[in-house]
């Protein structure tokens, strides 16, 4: 019988991996395998559980156990992208012709699913609301809506939702409420105790930690966890590689290790730049004020290393600053050990900034796990060569 961890580290360290199963082998073996021979007992009892690895495996199995425990979820399911799972609990919870709520600044692709897919083939219809209006969420609650899916914090700038309040309005209106909870991590927030049905992550960013590896996973309760075992993920298919999640278990082991430090590292960052002249704002939940900070304060244990900041000045010396860049590497991804720096609203249109809910000239910063002066000295010597252009 395994050890019941209760302490993140422990957690990170030895959920899942079953030593007494497989010859106390320290990391549990690949199962790459497609399908599980069946037998059955001499009483007909079936032997294991196992059938086809689009339904479950034992390497995916020990990666949902560990990350299950570690979000404080009675189940959690892995799948091949973080958009494959953030399709299979939106999909989980919609009806033809439903309404769902949402916020402009969502994750590019989930805002493209929202807005241009569903309503055409389904007839789905969303509100895309500004940071003001999603402080009135209640308002924009409609007989039809079957689906609240918020960012926390959103990964552009950083707006955190009231976590409590949106777990009361799922249960009151009888709406299911799914929350994207990669920026949060499953170490530093825990979405369900307030009430969300799903998080989902991308296990792309700091699960894996490497940049080596697109996987995503939700977490839930163990009936919607059953449910979308057999539905959404068995019928659309988008279950993860074994292997692929294997390296996700690998990157686990170190996700508190890396996140202290990818934290520490950002603070220093995004306070160098909060004093520098040339940037207007900058965006980090670790610096944030009024309410923002009292959400981060009640829901959030910890901050990682992204962060966006407003530049001053022309749309060109934002690009001066990005092409002078010499560690931060250019790259729109996030969650690995690299700094990457990448151009959310350089240049373009008011009308995009305004659909994005994105403000002019933000650049995000992903703060990686290089020496903070290095990263320091970098951004230092590109906003002195942006400074200098006209
Ligand atoms: C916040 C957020 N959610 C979801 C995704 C999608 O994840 P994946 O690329 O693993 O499909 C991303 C990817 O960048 C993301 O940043």
């Amino acid at each position: 019988m395994s050890y019941n961890y209760k302490i993140p580290e422990d957690i990170l360290a030895h959920t899942g991996d079953e030593y007494e199963k497989y010859f106390g082998a320290v990391i549990p073996p690949i199962f790459q395998n497609t399908l599980f021979a069946v037998s059955t007992s001499a009483n007909n009892i079936p032997e294991h559980p196992y059938f086809y690895t689009r339904e479950s495996n034992p390497t995916v199995e020990a990666a949902e156990k560990k990350l299950a425990a570690l979000e404080g979820g009675e189940d959690a399911l892995f799948f091949s992208s973080g958009m494959a799972a953030i399709s299979a609990a939106m999909l989980h919870f919609l009806k033809k012709d439903c309404h769902v709520i949402t916020i402009k600044s969502i994750y590019g692709p989930a805002r493209a699913l929202l807005k241009e897919y569903f309503p055409k083939k389904f007839g789905i219809r969303t509100s895309f609301l500004s940071e003001e209006e999603a402080e009135h969420l209640e308002d924009f609650i409609r007989e039809d809506t079957r689906l609240i899916y918020l960012e926390s914090p959103s990964t552009a700038v950083f707006y955190q939702q009231d976590l409590e309040k949106i777990g009361e309005l799922g249960r009151k209106y009888h709406i299911g409420t799914v929350i994207d909870n990669t920026c949060g991590t499953p170490l530093y927030q825990h979405p369900l105790e307030y009430g969300i049905d799903i998080s989902v992550h991308t296990a792309t960013k700091y699960l894996s930690g490497h940049s080596d590896v697109i996987a995503g996973a939700l977490v839930s309760s163990c009936e919607v966890c059953r449910e979308i075992r057999e539905q959404e993920r068995a019928l659309f298919g988008g279950c993860a590689d074994p292997h692929q999640v294997w390296l996700v278990l690998r990157g686990m082991r170190t996700l508190k290790l890396r996140l202290e430090q990818h934290g520490k590292n950002a603070l220093a960052v995004a306070e160098y730049l909060q004093q520098h002249p040339q940037v207007e704002r900058v965006f980090y939940p670790g610096l944030s004020e009024g309410r923002q900070k009292e959400l981060a304060r009640r829901q959030l244990t910890g901050y990682n290393g992204l962060m966006s900041f407003i530049m001053k000045g022309t749309p060109r010396q934002a690009e001066v600053f990005l092409d002078a860049l010499q560690v931060f590497l250019k790259g729109c991804s996030w969650g690995g050990f690299e700094s990457l720096a990448y151009p959310f609203s350089v240049g373009t249109s008011s009308e995009y900034n305004e659909n994005a809910g994105f403000p002019a000239n933000l650049i995000r910063l992903h703060v990686g796990l290089e020496h903070v002066d290095t990263l320091i000295a970098d951004l230092a010597q590109a906003l002195e060569k942006s400074a200098k252009e006209e």
